[in-house]
């Protein structure tokens, strides 16, 4: 078992080329190490911009490895980058014990700003929520969306924190609508839209997806037996030209579940229905147990008994900053052109 110093040099080796690519293409947050893979289970080491921020899911770091990882990286990019440390490996308690080493310094818990594909993000290294403000084995995919937008409406569902929705903008998107059914993560879409004046400004919707997305398709809304359904935001029905699905792994609401392993058509098969006769739909399943082949089985199966055939499927795996050793990492994203 190699040392964790060793673990992360041989990582730091095997991003070389990929660092300088980024740094090139505007983009300053990216993971550094990833445990699971690169010989730490549980731990992970993620640049935002002007903070490391490490992270350990399943065993407290020791001060000396700490203080050793930070030189280590700071060093190797030439960066005096901010220390945040979340030890999350306690039932999620972001500790902050006495030694100062596990506190992080005043600008390291400052609101920064990190840049992926030249656009700027909110970054927060501790804050209300539990993940990082933009989940960064998304970046090909958000990529891939800003070279693929131009004079588009898109439609970006589970929006989070919108980096999605910025990033259609970005690629000159026309037209540009987030949804989600959590005001803070909207609120930091709004933030990351306003850090970035010079691009066309986005719409937001505070929903459930449930009956967001099946106004949209033109499908009725469930309603469970002698059960009054809350209040949501009234749409007309209409289709985009790019649609993307990237929800989380499971989620109850009273319209329905978020279910990525036991039910991922509920979800697919009104934003199939919301995405225009010859437009795009990009849809994810985050879940590492869900086989690739199996889901996208599974998917193309949806769109044929919806009568929308896929025309072409292509597969977009993350970078190479997450790597996988058995070539099927957790995220999986396919682009699907009816
Ligand atoms: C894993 S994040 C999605 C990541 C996002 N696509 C991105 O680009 O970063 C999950 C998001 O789904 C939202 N969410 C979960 N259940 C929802 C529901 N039933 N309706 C609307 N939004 C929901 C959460 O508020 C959260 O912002």
């Amino acid at each position: 078992m190699p040392s964790l110093d060793q673990a992360l040099r041989a990582a730091l080796d095997n991003r070389q080329s990929l660092l300088e690519a980024l740094h090139q293409q505007g983009t300053d947050c990216y993971r550094l190490f990833h445990g699971s893979q690169e010989g730490a289970a549980g731990l992970t080491l993620d640049r935002y911009g002007p903070q490391l921020l490490v992270q350990s899911f399943h065993n407290s770091l020791s001060r000396n490895e700490l203080l050793a990882a930070h030189e280590l990286i700071c060093s190797a990019l030439s960066q005096p980058l901010l220390l945040v440390y979340n030890d999350r490996s306690r039932g999620n308690s972001r500790i902050d014990r006495s030694d100062s080493v596990y506190q992080a310094e005043e600008p390291a818990l400052a609101d920064c700003v990190g840049h992926e594909w030249g656009i700027n993000y909110r970054v927060r290294g501790r804050h209300a929520g539990q993940d990082p403000l933009l989940f960064l084995d998304l970046r090909n995919a958000r990529g891939w969306v800003k070279a693929s937008s131009a004079g588009k409406s898109v439609l970006n569902l589970f929006a989070y924190t919108c980096g999605v929705g910025l990033s259609a903008a970005a690629g000159g998107a026309r037209e540009v609508v987030n949804l989600d059914f959590a005001e803070g993560n909207l609120a930091v879409g709004r933030e990351n839209g306003a850090l970035n004046p010079g691009l066309a400004p986005m719409q937001f919707i505070q929903s459930d997806y449930f009956p967001a997305i099946r106004q949209l398709a033109g499908l009725p809304i469930a309603q469970r037996r002698g059960q009054k359904l809350p209040s949501y935001p009234r749409l007309a029905q209409r289709q985009f030209d790019l649609v993307f699905l990237d929800p989380p792994a499971w989620a109850k609401s009273a319209f329905g579940t978020v279910d990525l392993l036991r039910d991922y058509q509920s979800l697919l098969k009104p934003a199939i229905l919301a995405t225009a006769d010859d437009g795009v739909l990009v849809c994810c399943n985050n879940l590492a147990k869900v086989a690739l082949s199996d889901w996208r089985d599974q998917v193309l199966r949806c769109a044929a008994k919806l009568g929308r055939p896929v025309r072409d499927v292509q597969l977009l795996p993350p970078a190479a900053d997450f790597p996988s050793l058995d070539d099927q990492p957790p995220l999986k994203t396919l682009i699907l052109r009816f």
